[in-house]
């Protein structure tokens, strides 16, 4: 049977040369396990879990039956004054697994909804403990924490901030944590912890009694996987800790064992005052995200506030929504039930020993990884920066799909991969980077 042509003048795509898309696009059908079949019936390994999000792999039946069942039970609730009682289990089955301390949960649908609800309760923070001129962020150069205005304003990586100048959020940058010394270093740098010291410069700069919180990803992941130098976290902590300053580590990449704990928090024996999280809370399939507070964060707000009013003027319709607690609560009956994260730690230096294999290629200027997540940096060629979308088609059509950015992979498997299938995700590897011109 002949498929219908497809009409592709409608849907504008995020973070895509649509044009180029059009003329060639790259197409996924189906997907089940560590695999997406395109509509010709072609195998692609997913070298990215999706977009990080699918930590167990595609096509799991446990979500699935839950998503069924929910959705024939209670589609939806509004949880502006109601609320379903899945959402309290997952609040606090989230609880049970952040770190210590952590254990106050507020849901939204997206990694950028999180981060831009995290800078609001920063606020709201420091204006119930009598210090509303904390207005001001630090975040860190090369930092991702998504798309909208605030996660805009924070943005290190600076194509998405230039177009959108007038953002409404006030923020000063600190230098990433990247340095020559450190290349084709597998694991956490030895030398950088001195980089944290830039978050004392900007307090002595701006007065440390104008900041509201400093925004880190603790490892560095849409960039390219930047891996931070040991001690450099907890010297954040300290400085943090001595302006009065809120510590957030949006975890929505390294959420959820891709370092082969819960949270990269854990991994890295740092806890922050909040945390945002995404992506893998559903291993994708239902668009969910959280942010995590300390008790007192939360209770220094409610104590703030009226008895008769709501505690925070901020919410979403679609916050909780009892489809999406569903399927978070599946995934986290999954990755317990299969000790996924213990799973993804096992298996990291089979993963990381298959990544700096290919550091014999000219192709490749640096390698970097931790746990199950890595950056493999090509050569630039002519444009510095068009690389990565040039080797992710030539990926896609050898059968490897990988995430991109600039001239990076972000290659992290599924913390399901068997090694046998992470084998021929480096061979692709090693054969298409191969053959890249290197000038192109
Ligand atoms: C660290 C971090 N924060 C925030 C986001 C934004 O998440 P979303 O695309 O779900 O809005 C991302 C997305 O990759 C991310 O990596």
């Amino acid at each position: 049977m002949t498929q219908m042509p497809i009409n592709m003048d409608h849907h504008w795509m995020p973070f895509t040369n649509n044009r180029l898309f059009h003329q060639e696009p790259q197409m996924f059908e189906k997907a089940k396990g560590v695999r997406y079949w395109t509509p010709e019936g072609r195998e692609v390994l997913d070298g990215s879990s999706g977009l990080f999000t699918c930590a167990a792999g595609h096509g799991r039946p446990e979500i699935a039956e839950a998503v069924y069942s929910q959705l024939q039970t209670l589609d939806y609730t509004p949880h502006f004054q109601r609320a379903s009682a899945n959402s309290f289990e997952l609040a606090e089955k989230l609880a049970g697994i952040l770190p210590e301390g952590l254990d106050r949960v507020f849901f939204a649908s997206s990694g950028s909804e999180a981060v831009d609800s995290a800078i609001k309760i920063c606020m709201a923070y420091h204006k119930a403990k009598g210090e509303p001129q904390r207005t001001k962020f630090v975040s860190r150069s090369w930092g991702y924490h998504g798309v909208n205005l605030g996660g805009t304003s924070l943005a290190g990586m600076v194509g998405n901030r230039r177009d959108f100048g007038g953002v409404t959020v006030d923020v000063v940058h600190m230098r990433h944590t990247w340095s020559e010394e450190q290349r084709y270093t597998c694991g956490q740098p030895e030398s950088g912890a001195h980089l944290a010291d830039d978050l004392e410069e900007i307090c002595k700069t701006y007065g440390g009694e104008t900041i509201a919180a400093v925004f880190v990803e603790p490892i560095a992941g849409s960039i390219g996987t930047i891996v931070p130098p040991v001690g450099y976290l907890k010297r954040l902590r300290e400085i943090a800790d001595k302006y009065g300053i809120l510590l957030v580590f949006d975890e929505v990449i390294t959420g959820f064992g891709r370092t082969g704990e819960a949270f990269a928090a854990q991994e890295f024996g740092v806890t922050p005052d909040v945390m945002t999280m995404a992506k893998a809370l559903t291993n994708g399939t239902i668009p969910m995200s959280a942010v995590a507070v300390k008790t007192e964060i939360q209770q220094a707000i409610f104590d703030s506030i009226l008895a008769d009013r709501p505690e925070l003027m901020h919410g979403y319709t679609y916050s909780a929504h009892p489809v999406a607690c569903a399927a978070a609560l599946a995934t986290l009956g999954i990755y317990e039930k299969d000790g996924l994260f213990a799973r993804g730690r096992a298996l990291s230096p089979t993963f990381l020993d298959a990544v700096f294999s290919l550091r014999n290629l000219p192709q490749v200027s640096d390698l970097r990884g931790y746990g199950m997540m890595s950056g493999i940096q090509l050569t630039p060629g002519a444009t510095p920066g068009a690389k990565g979308s040039l080797v992710q088609r030539k990926l896609f059509d050898a059968g490897l799909h990988v995430k991109a950015t600039g001239d990076a992979l972000i290659f992290a498997p599924p913390l399901v991969t068997e090694e046998g299938d992470l084998g021929a995700m480096v061979d692709i590897l090693q054969k298409v980077l191969g053959q890249v011109e290197l000038a192109a």
